[in-house]
C-alpha cells in the first residue's frame, strides 16, 4: 500500500468530474487500499478518487471511532434522500478549515463494492453527510462552495497564509 499524495483547494484538479468504473479489478482494488491508507494516515473519515488526482468515481469512508469499518463506494448513486441537517466539516483538500453545511439527513446510494457486486446502503446522520461530501468532490465539488462568498473569500486568504507559514498541524473535528 501506498500513501498518496492529497490536492489541496483550490488546486483546479479538485474541479474535474470523475468519471465511472467500467470494470472493478485489481487496479481499483489497490486504488481503494491506497486511498484507505492514506485517509487513515491523515487521520480523516472520507476520501474521493478525485482528491488524490484520479478521475474515477469511487470513494473511502470510515467514521468509526477505532478504523474499523471501512465503507467502499465505486460509483455511487443517491436515489433517495429526505430531511435536513446541519454539521461542521472538514475535508483532507482544505486543510485547517471548518464550516457548517446544510445536507440531506436521511440518504440511500446505490453503489458497488471493492468486488464489483451492486449493494443499497440507507444512511443517515454523519455517514450520510460523509457520503454526500464525497459524492461532492466526485463532481468536481468541495464542501466551502455550499458557503457564502464571503465566507470563501475569507477561507481563501486563510489558506493562502497558512501555505506561505508552511505546514502545521492543526486540530479539529473529522475531516473528509
Ligand atoms: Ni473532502
Amino acid at each position: 500500500m501506498a500513501i498518496l499524495n492529497v490536492l489541496t483547494y483550490p488546486d483546479p484538479r479538485l474541479r474535474r468530474c470523475a468519471e465511472a468504473v467500467k470494470v472493478v479489478d485489481d487496479d481499483t482494488r489497490k486504488l481503494i487500499d491506497d486511498m484507505a491508507e492514506t485517509m487513515y494516515t491523515a487521520p480523516g473519515i472520507g476520501l474521493a478518487a478525485i482528491q488524490v488526482d484520479v478521475r474515477k468515481r469511487v470513494i473511502v469512508i470510515d467514521v468509526s471511532e477505532d478504523q474499523s469499518a471501512l465503507n467502499v463506494f465505486i460509483n455511487p448513486v443517491i436515489t433517495a434522500s429526505s430531511g435536513e441537517q446541519e454539521r461542521e466539516e472538514g475535508c483532507l483538500s482544505v486543510p485547517g478549515i471548518y464550516a457548517t453545511v446544510k445536507r440531506a439527513e436521511s440518504i440511500v446510494v446505490n453503489a458497488l463494492d471493492r468486488s464489483g457486486s451492486e449493494f443499497i446502503l440507507e444512511a443517515n446522520g454523519v455517514l450520510a453527510v460523509c457520503i454526500q461530501h464525497e459524492i461532492d468532490h466526485l463532481n468536481g465539488k468541495v464542501f466551502v462552495d455550499h458557503l457564502s462568498r464571503i465566507k470563501r473569500d475569507r477561507i481563501r486568504k486563510k489558506l493562502s497564509k497558512q501555505e506561505r507559514r508552511g505546514s502545521e498541524t492543526l486540530a479539529g473535528s473529522a475531516v473528509a
